[in-house]
């Protein structure tokens, strides 16, 4: 059973804000929502039963996945890329699709392809599947969009629920990929025996309750428009964070530099000492993601070297993590919630910060220059 998806149409365009300043301010604060109708059903007692979609022969012998997508739908490929090798032990290799095409892989026949896209007509996505699929690659396509290309021309497809995405900056469809990223790591690995059942099953309750930390995460929305509006005059800013949260820390970047125009970069935290630290100079604003206990450590030395050359450490940290933070100016608390599932949480700071920084600029925040919601060209 494929269940309905959402079809970005004219007729759901104008369905309006609800109040809302902007499109990407209510589609921020549909996050929960959004993510209840994306899990709806596929969790029973904790566990991840995909059996509706049958999708499961896709997966039979596979020793490799590649994942690909652009922008947004990229990152969560990121995010799949971790959770997927961590919990199911499948090796997984990611890539931009724009540079998918240009590569001569050494295709092999015990692989899969999962193509990310928001909009499922993405030229450059669109282009990296006809590649894999000339291999005879299997794929499986996460969008938003039915009967989109990209969903007729994959062998098989998990929708996202999301509904209309209108803002041009994706928020909503990227935690709702976030949560299939999931759904297929803890589904693959039950079925490989790769992970403690039980602790499967903790961590699929915990994803069906990740709604409310969201909802959480919404609350710390007047702290962050007050960051927004002491930080917003600045021209350069850096994301980093490690494992986990250095893919949540590429989002925040593309956030903020889509909507505000600011020049953003994020790096892993790690990989800052060796070239981009001599950019950290008085006054440079510096978001990281600190969530991964067992991480924190090593960030918060390498923290220590950014404050000691004067950059301003804004940091979104677990609630758990606050103490060690102390080195950071301004910290945005986010429940403690399982490390592997902290990514759906932690991006929802970042995505008001960067939707405050351009608005307090006076930005088109849901249509930013040079920008469209589907790029249909190569
Ligand atoms: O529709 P898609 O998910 O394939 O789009 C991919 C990117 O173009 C998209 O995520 C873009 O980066 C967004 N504007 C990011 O907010």
């Amino acid at each position: 059973m494929v269940r309905e998806a959402f079809e970005l149409s004219p007729a759901s365009v104008v369905e309006g804000k609800d109040g809302y300043d902007h499109f990407m301010l209510k589609e921020i604060h549909e996050q929960p929502e959004a993510l209840r109708r994306t899990l709806n059903g596929y969790i029973k007692d904790g566990l991840v039963d995909l059996s509706d979609l049958e999708i499961n022969e896709l997966f039979d012998g596979i020793k490799k996945i590649y994942i690909v997508g652009c922008g947004t739908a990229y990152h969560a490929g990121l995010v799949g890329r971790r959770a997927i090798e961590k919990l199911a032990k499948i090796p997984v290799e990611i890539d931009i699709a724009s540079e998918f095409c240009y590569r001569d892989i050494p295709w092999g026949t015990d692989e899969l392809m999962i193509i990310i896209s928001q909009s499922g007509e993405t030229a450059d996505t669109l282009a990296a599947m006809r590649e894999a699929k000339k291999f005879g690659t299997r794929v499986l396509a996460v969008t938003n969009v039915v009967d989109s290309t990209i969903a007729r021309e994959a062998d098989k497809v998990i929708y996202t629920q999301a509904g209309p995405e209108v803002s041009i900056a994706s928020t909503k469809a990227y935690t709702c990929q976030l949560a299939i990223m999931y759904l297929l790591a803890f589904n693959l690995a039950h079925q490989r025996g790769t992970w403690d059942e039980q602790e499967l099953r903790q961590m699929g309750n915990d994803l069906v309750n990740m709604d409310l930390n969201i909802e959480t995460a919404l609350g710390q929305e007047p702290r962050i428009k007050k960051i927004a509006q002491r930080y917003y005059q600045v021209e350069n800013t850096f994301f980093l964070g490690r494992g986990f949260d250095a893919a949540v820390a590429m989002e925040g970047a593309l956030k903020l530099k889509e909507t505000s125009y600011i020049h953003a970069e994020a790096y892993p935290t790690g990989e800052l000492k060796h070239g981009p630290i001599a950019l950290i100079t008085e006054g440079v604003p510096v978001l990281t993601a600190i969530t991964q206990e067992s991480l924190v450590e090593r960030s918060i030395s390498n923290l220590k070297e950014i404050k000691a050359r004067g950059g301003v450490i804004i940091a979104v940290c677990t609630e758990n993590l606050k103490e060690e933070c102390q080195v950071c100016d301004e910290i945005i608390p986010i429940p403690a919630v399982n490390p592997i599932l902290t990514p759906i949480v932690t991006v929802v700071p970042l995505q008001l910060f960067a939707y405050y920084m351009a608005v307090t600029r006076g930005n088109n925040v849901d249509q930013p220059r040079n920008l469209t919601k589907a790029v249909t060209v190569e």
